[in-house]
């Protein structure tokens, strides 16, 4: 079964059950996304698995100040506040993690902050881990701890977009398939197994 594109969350997802093993990120996407995406205050974007919901993230917009970013960040900036982009949350089904989907949702994640970009300034996307592992998680990914703030992670968004660039597989197709991997990603969005 293939993992559709994330979609804008509307009526008709089926949020209950969702259990990412985090309880804030379920009860956030179950109790407080709709109204978070018809307010304007938070948009939800959903990846869908045959009715079930196999990963969502939001994104909202805000701005931070310059002693709260990294070097590279502030860097060409002076002393004016940061325009970024929040990638507020971003979860994964305990039945789907493992499968990239996460990596998947990220990817998207900074498509669409470019397509932000294009209409407004931005500087980076910042996030907030829930935790050590989350962290661990972006980390990897290139977002820099805030100098001056726990728990604020920072990827500038030049850095941002190599990410999208296609790299050597590490793992073969057929290796990807075998663990129910994501079989290929592409502007169009997130294409996986799940
Ligand atoms: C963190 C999370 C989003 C990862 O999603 P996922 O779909 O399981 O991750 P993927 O399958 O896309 O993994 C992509 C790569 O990141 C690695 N990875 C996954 N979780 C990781 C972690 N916590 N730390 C470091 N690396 C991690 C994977 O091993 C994989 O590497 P590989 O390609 O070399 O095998 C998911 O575990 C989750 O939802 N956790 C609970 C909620 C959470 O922590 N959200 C984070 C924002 S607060």
């Amino acid at each position: 079964m293939a993992c559709g594109a994330p979609q804008a969350l509307d009526a008709g997802h089926p949020l209950d059950g969702f259990d990412c093993g985090r309880p804030a990120l379920n009860e956030w996407l179950v109790r407080h996304a709709r109204q978070a995406h018809a307010s304007g205050s938070a948009r939800t974007y959903v990846v869908v698995d045959d009715q079930r919901i196999a990963g969502y993230f939001s994104l909202s917009v805000g701005q931070i100040d310059s002693l709260e970013a990294p070097d590279r960040v502030r860097k060409e900036m002076g002393n004016y506040p940061i325009p970024v982009v929040i990638l507020a949350r971003l979860a994964v089904s305990l039945a789907h993690q493992g499968r990239g989907i996460g990596v998947g949702m990220l990817q998207e994640a900074i498509r669409r902050t470019l397509a932000i970009s294009d209409l407004a300034g931005v500087r980076a996307l910042l996030t907030h881990p829930i935790d050590e592992a989350a962290e661990r998680f972006y980390v990897r990914f290139g977002f820099e701890a805030s100098p001056a703030r726990e728990q604020q992670l920072i990827l500038l968004l030049k850095d941002a977009r190599r990410l999208l660039a296609p790299v050597p597989a590490r793992r073969s197709p057929a290796e990807a398939a075998s663990r129910g991997g994501v079989s290929s990603w592409g502007s169009e969005g997130v294409k996986g197994s799940c």
